[in-house]
């Protein structure tokens, strides 16, 4: 157990904006961590908006930088972290990349934030659910599945806590000793699920934490959310509830500001997607108020 680490980052950059990369580098190393990132696309703004443009790394490119590392032994990283990935050959090299790190470091953690879609609807191609399924589940440490995503992956329904439960339990057999189900629906409020197995085949020890749903739609909140988790679950190792607690507390002040900001600004924040505030938002990610608290199963 450390308090810091070396991150090697495969995510999304944006000119414009907070998502990806942009979301994540900034707060890991508000935290403490070295982050080295690798843009696996250039876009200019998040695909939410009416058009975007830019260029997508390939996997053959993506697998140059990995060599180029290798070449002058800069490849030992504590931590990998994988958002969004739009193609199977892509998925593939962050497979082959796996394999070296661990070569390398053998206790290597992957978090992995499986992006595949959200409220039922697929945004990446169909053939890379059972890539994530076979082949990246069994070699994560940490999965931070959606609703959506967690269905995908188990082939279950969730539709209450048991469901999430269940799902979590289907996800440690097939490999990450960490799930956390970042949010549920229940009744139009978001509910997190976590879920640790701190030894194969014992027993996983499991929280919930309800969060109020905030009237707004918000981007880059996946990707801040999965940093934050590898953040802070790497300082309290132990300690899944806590860092979850942690985690949701800053992310939850970061949104409150967002909102308070465009409301403050003139702008309705339930009429388009709003930029996360994320940079006037550092003292919430290095020092959260504990304010939203796990409950034990
Ligand atoms: P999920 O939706 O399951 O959390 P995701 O990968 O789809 O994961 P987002 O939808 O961006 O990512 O949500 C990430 C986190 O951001 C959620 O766990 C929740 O804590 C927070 N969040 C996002 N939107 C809202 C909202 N409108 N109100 C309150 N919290 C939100
Ligand atoms: N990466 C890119 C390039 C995007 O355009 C978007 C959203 O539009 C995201 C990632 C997703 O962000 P999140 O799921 O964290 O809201
Ligand atoms: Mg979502
Ligand atoms: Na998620
Ligand atoms: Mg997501």
């Amino acid at each position: 157990p450390s308090d810091t680490g070396r991150v090697l980052s495969i995510q999304s950059h944006t000119v414009q904006g907070y998502v990806g990369n942009k979301s994540a580098v900034f707060p890991l190393q508000l935290l403490g961590y070295d982050v080295d990132p690798i843009n696996s696309v250039q876009f200019s703004n998040h695909t939410g908006y009416p058009s975007f443009k830019g260029q997508v790394l390939n996997g053959q490119q993506l697998w140059d930088l990995i060599e180029g590392l290798e070449a002058n032994d800069l490849l030992y990283y504590t931590h990998l972290l994988t958002g969004y990935i739009g193609s199977v050959s892509f998925l593939d090299t962050i497979l082959e990349a796996v394999r070296k790190l661990r070569s390398v470091n053998p206790n290597l953690i992957y978090v992995c934030d499986p992006v595949m879609g959200d409220e039922g609807k697929l945004y990446v191609p169909q053939d890379l659910v059972s890539v994530y399924r076979e082949k990246v589940v069994p070699v994560a440490s940490m999965l931070t599945p959606n609703q959506f995503e967690a269905e995908l992956l188990t082939g279950q329904r969730i539709e209450c806590e048991k469901d999430g439960r269940e799902a979590c339990n289907a996800l440690h057999d097939a490999g990450p000793s960490k799930v956390v189900i970042t949010s549920i629906n229940i009744n139009g409020n978001l509910l997190l699920i976590g879920s640790h197995q701190k030894a194969k085949g014992e027993v996983a020890e499991q929280f919930k934490i309800s969060i109020p749903k905030i009237p707004a739609y918000f981007t880059g909140t996946g990707d801040l959310m999965t940093a934050l988790l590898l953040g802070w679950s790497n300082k309290y190792p132990d300690n899944l509830d806590k860092a979850a607690e942690l985690a949701v507390s800053s992310l939850q002040a970061l949104l409150q500001r967002t909102v308070n900001d465009y409301v403050a600004a003139g702008f309705d924040p339930q009429t388009s997607s709003l930029e996360i505030r994320l940079i006037q938002s550092q003292d919430d990610i290095r020092n959260p108020l504990p304010i939203f608290k796990a409950e034990r199963f």
